[in-house]
């Protein structure tokens, strides 16, 4: 059993400016939600493994041998995650996404920062407002409002929900692959594309999910599907 928490980073000037993408820091806000997000998840996933151990304890059961020809072996295996580490922090590699898991004790968990969990990458439009965008590119902008799965920002690199699908490909498999329970602080475009794929959402839903600053989505996976609770931070 493990959690996969999901938010994004905490207000950043950007936000309160209305401009998409760039490298902002974050906001006086922004820094206190970091701060209140490091006590309750530190919280939350130590009564989480509380819980586990306990049922644990009183679900043991009272097994006699099945046969006397085998007995309980010590396991001849390294253990899979490293002792007293239970929870990794990803991050973005932008700065907004790293001031945000600051307040975090560093000397108790794992922590990573992969480029791949950036911000939906706006190209030209980096900076701007979503006011500013349709004087300046008017045909991208039309195009983004009737198909915003496939359509990329104007400029070099510009993506789209696709490319940022593609990318996340393998953040997935690497989520799959580990044992331990995982905070990722990302971005809106990076948070609605992770959560369609665990919450089994329509794609095409999925650029419209409404995941604004200062909620912490939690999944668990159980046999079939992932559970979800969803926090908001008072201020
Ligand atoms: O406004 C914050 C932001 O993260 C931008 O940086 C990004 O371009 C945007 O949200 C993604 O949301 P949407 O695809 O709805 O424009």
């Amino acid at each position: 059993p493990r959690l996969i928490y999901i938010t994004r980073h905490g207000e950043s000037y950007d936000n309160v400016l209305g401009r998409i993408g760039g490298d902002a820091s974050l906001t006086e806000s922004g820094e206190k939600f970091s701060l209140s997000l490091s006590k309750f998840v530190e919280k939350h996933q130590a009564q989480f493994e509380k819980n586990i151990t306990d049922n644990k304890k009183s679900s043991l059961p009272n097994m006699s041998l099945p046969n006397p020809d085998f007995t309980p072996s010590k396991t001849l295996f390294p253990s899979p995650s490293p002792q007293g580490c239970k929870l990794e922090i990803w991050t973005s590699m932008l700065k907004r996404a790293i001031q945000t898991v600051q307040y975090f004790d560093h000397s108790k968990f794992k922590f990573k920062k992969f480029s791949v969990l950036n911000e939906l990458y706006s190209g030209l439009c980096e900076g701007m407002t979503y006011q500013d965008i349709p004087k300046v590119y008017p045909r991208e902008f039309s195009d983004r409002s009737q198909d915003k799965l496939f359509t990329r920002y104007p400029g070099m690199h510009g993506e789209s929900y696709v490319d940022v699908i593609h990318r996340l490909q393998y953040i997935i498999v690497e989520l799959e692959r580990i044992r331990n329970s995982v905070l990722i602080v990302t971005h809106r475009a990076v948070a609605r594309t992770l959560l369609a794929y665990f919450l089994d959402i329509n794609i095409e839903d999925m650029p419209y999910l409404n995941i604004p600053i200062n909620y912490v989505f939690i999944c668990e996976p159980k046999h079939f599907g992932n559970d979800l609770s969803l926090y908001k931070w008072i201020e």
